[in-house]
């Protein structure tokens, strides 16, 4: 496995792999990695000849008021992990090569960013969509893998795709979760041991949500409030729930099979996201 720093000796060693004919795959992190991001290199590794792993912790992703700074890093840990998998490569560039002096171009799916986890983290998803197109350019992977932890994320990235006819095609993990329900987040780290007990509602007030689906519930009001009150319960601070069409991400007026109901929540400081599709 090889971990290379620099854009000009990622793109050589790509080209030389193209060269011999292999079907490069791609998994974007931000490392400190658990068995979620596991499961998406496992998953591309059996799509692909020659698989890349990125770590970078991409500041133009983070609010100014955001945890960038003490986002958890683990190079040497995730190297031993990925090793494991067998990754042939590993990008981990400092922010400054992938940010040069003066960066000023951004890409931004304009409409979607907006909703969801858009509405109070405004320029997130642009900082999203510019560091994956960047690795798309610079890498151009046959497929690249995404979790569906992050769905809104997942959208965004492939409606990027479809708009700028990139030739990547989008592959999706499913969220893996601990014994408890809980979604494995890095972020799970930040949690307080009462917090961690009490972060388990989100994953019960999804599945909630999905049994009063089967037993007839169809208002996502009514959804909306009864998640909330579960949630608050457990002492979580709401950023939203949002009960939307799972292509769209517009909200839906009456529940239906594969609506989608997603949820950004606060424990203290640590906001945590989760989904489900009903
Ligand atoms: P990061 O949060 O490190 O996540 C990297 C990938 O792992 C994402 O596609 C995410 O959806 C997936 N993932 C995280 N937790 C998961 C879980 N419990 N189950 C399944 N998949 C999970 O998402 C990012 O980094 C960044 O925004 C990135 C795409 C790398 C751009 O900077």
């Amino acid at each position: 496995m090889r971990l290379v720093k620099r854009i000009a000796q990622l793109r050589k060693t790509i080209i030389s792999a193209k060269r011999r004919g292999k079907k490069i795959g791609l998994v974007p992190t931000m490392g400190y990695l658990h068995e979620g991001h596991l499961s998406l290199v496992r998953l591309a590794r059996r799509k692909c000849d020659f698989l890349v792993v990125s770590i970078f912790v991409n500041p133009a992703q983070f609010g100014a008021k955001e945890d960038l700074k003490k986002y958890p890093r683990d190079l040497s840990r995730d190297l031993k992990l990925l090793k494991k998998e067998k990754v042939d490569l590993v990008f981990n560039p400092l922010a400054r090569e992938m940010y040069r002096d003066g960066h000023q171009t951004y890409v931004e799916v304009v409409d979607w960013s907006k909703l969801m986890c858009g509405a109070s983290r405004p320029i997130h998803f642009r900082g999203v969509t510019t560091v994956v197109l960047k690795l798309f350019n610079t890498i151009e992977p046959d497929l690249a893998v995404f979790g569906s932890k992050d769905y809104q994320q997942a959208v965004i990235i492939k409606k990027m795709v479809k708009d700028l006819d990139l030739r990547v095609k989008i592959v999706t993990g499913k969220i893996v979760r601990e014994k408890d329900g809980l979604a494995m987040s890095s972020r799970n780290k930040y949690l307080s041991k009462v917090q961690r007990k009490n972060a388990v509602v989100l994953y019960n007030s999804l599945k909630w949500s999905r049994r009063a689906y089967i037993e007839g519930l169809r208002d996502p009001k009514l959804a909306v409030n009864k998640m909330a009150s579960m949630i608050k319960e457990k002492q979580g601070k709401i950023d939203y729930i949002a009960l939307v069409d799972k292509n769209t991400l517009e909200p839906v007026k009456k529940l239906r099979k594969g609506t989608l109901v997603a949820l950004a929540v606060f424990f203290g400081k640590t906001r945590l996201i989760d989904n489900t599709t009903l």
